[in-house]
């Protein structure tokens, strides 16, 4: 498989279906900001949260963070047990057919 495809929920609420291709060295949030989703100021340097989102998802195993994102994250009101940086998301087939809401900027 070569291509994914990522569900994604706006700020406005409005859903957008996404069809990418895998690249491994990519990460969710340089697919989210090319299509101006987000903004990634810091670009993936896990330092300003503007690529903070919301995993809908049965899978918990993709909301495991590192503990530099676990703390970008605790300084946001706006954090929920859902919420991942999505800069710190790598590409991958395990991906495939994730919800994810685009979180409102704190
Ligand atoms: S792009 Fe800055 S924390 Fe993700």
């Amino acid at each position: 498989m070569n291509k994914i495809n990522i569900n994604v929920i706006d700020q406005s609420g409005k859903k957008h279906n996404l069809n990418v291709d895998i690249h491994p060295e990519m990460n969710l949030m340089e697919v989210l900001r090319s299509y101006d989703f987000m903004e990634g100021a810091c670009g993936g340097m896990c330092l300003c949260a503007t690529c903070h989102c919301y995993i809908l998802a049965d899978d918990k195993s993709i909301l495991i963070k590192n503990d530099e994102e676990d703390a970008m994250l605790d300084q946001l009101f706006s954090v929920q047990s859902n919420s991942r940086l999505a800069c710190q998301i790598p590409l991958s087939k395990e991906l495939d057919n994730l919800i994810i809401k685009i979180a409102s900027a704190d």
